[in-house]
């Protein structure tokens, strides 16, 4: 039997890679030293596209792929996609927040942990000597009884809200609409931030949520709160966030995701009040396994003609000729 063409843009798990070559005819764009004469060669044999969400997907390559119907993701994250185009084309999109997501929430809260206890100036604290030196680390702020806002309630805000919850913290949050969740909804996300102790920011990235935390919800957020992120560098005004941290209006910052990846802002890498983690939220051997399961298994279920396991909702992203 023929095996289905498939582009390949981004290299895969080993045992997700074994997969794919055993069952489709492999295009190896990401390995291409020419990157327009293999789409133009093989654009329009390939009815799928494998991917991760740091290889995009543009409007162009759309184009030259005219029987493109699936475009599937091992990363949670689509923000480098031109969804719009691939909405335009009914082209479907599939996802890996359901594999991801526990390891997310996890490092969500390894992060608000270690910002409120101090945990990277207490290890070089034990490391030079200055326990013995100086005494007693200074005492940090305990979690329990806080209030934890969380930004985006997804598969992975809830899972954080279920870690904060169990924490004995309060938990809020502000997403598009309310959900049918055992936690508080608000509408606003000023009265959310000022109401928060620890902020979390865990909406999807792109042009719709680009600086969705800016200087008016840092400040709502004030001098004692803290704010997380394991979204986007793209969802809070980096600069804004800068300013408020150096002028003590935003207390304290602990961040897996930045604008500039992978060289941050040295403005924001140099404050005291950050804790900084290279965008591995989701880097554990498990959990990428499983990511890169998901989009074999998404291929498979295509070209089996079964449902996709774990689609996108692009209707939002459609443009519907002469709609008013
Ligand atoms: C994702 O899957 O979107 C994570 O941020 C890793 O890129």
């Amino acid at each position: 039997m023929t095996k289905p063409d498939v582009m390949l843009l981004a290299s895969q798990r080993p045992n997700a890679m074994a997969q794919l070559e055993a069952n489709f005819t492999l295009h190896r764009w990401d390995l291409a030293e020419d990157k327009a004469a293999i789409l133009a060669e093989h654009g329009a044999t390939c009815t799928a596209i494998a991917t991760h969400g740091h290889a995009p997907v543009d409007r162009a390559m759309v184009a030259a792929m005219p029987n493109l119907k699936l475009v599937s993701c091992s990363s949670a994250g689509f923000d480098t996609f031109d969804v719009t185009a691939l909405a335009e084309r009914g082209v479907a999109l599939t996802n890996t927040s359901s594999a991801l997501c526990d390891d997310v929430a996890d490092t969500a809260i390894m992060l608000l942990l270690g910002a409120r206890r101090g945990l990277v100036p207490g290890d070089a604290y034990v490391r030079s000597g200055s326990w013995g030196r100086e005494g007693m680390f200074p005492l940090q702020r305990s979690l329990k009884g806080r209030t934890l806002g969380i930004v985006g309630m997804g598969t992975i805000g809830q899972a954080i809200a279920h870690r904060g919850a169990a924490m004995g913290q309060t938990v809020r949050y502000w997403n598009r609409r309310p959900k049918d969740l055992p936690w508080a909804f608000e509408p606003d996300l000023i009265t959310l931030a000022r109401d928060s102790d620890n902020l979390v920011v865990i909406v999807a990235g792109g042009e719709g949520t680009r600086n969705l935390i800016d200087a008016s919800v840092m400040d709502a957020l004030g001098p004692d709160g803290l704010l997380i992120n394991v979204a986007r560098g793209s969802v809070i005004d980096e600069p804004a966030m800068i300013a408020a941290l150096s002028e003590g209006r935003l207390g304290a910052a602990a961040l897996d995701v930045f604008e500039n990846e992978p060289n941050p802002d040295p403005r924001l890498t140099a404050l005291p009040n950050v804790t900084l983690y290279p965008h591995h939220a989701s880097g554990t051997v498990e959990t990428r396994d499983a990511m890169a399961q998901l989009l074999v298994d998404n291929l498979g279920a295509f070209f089996a003609g079964q449902p996709l396991l774990s689609p996108v909702d692009l209707s939002a992203y459609a443009v519907r000729p002469n709609a008013t």
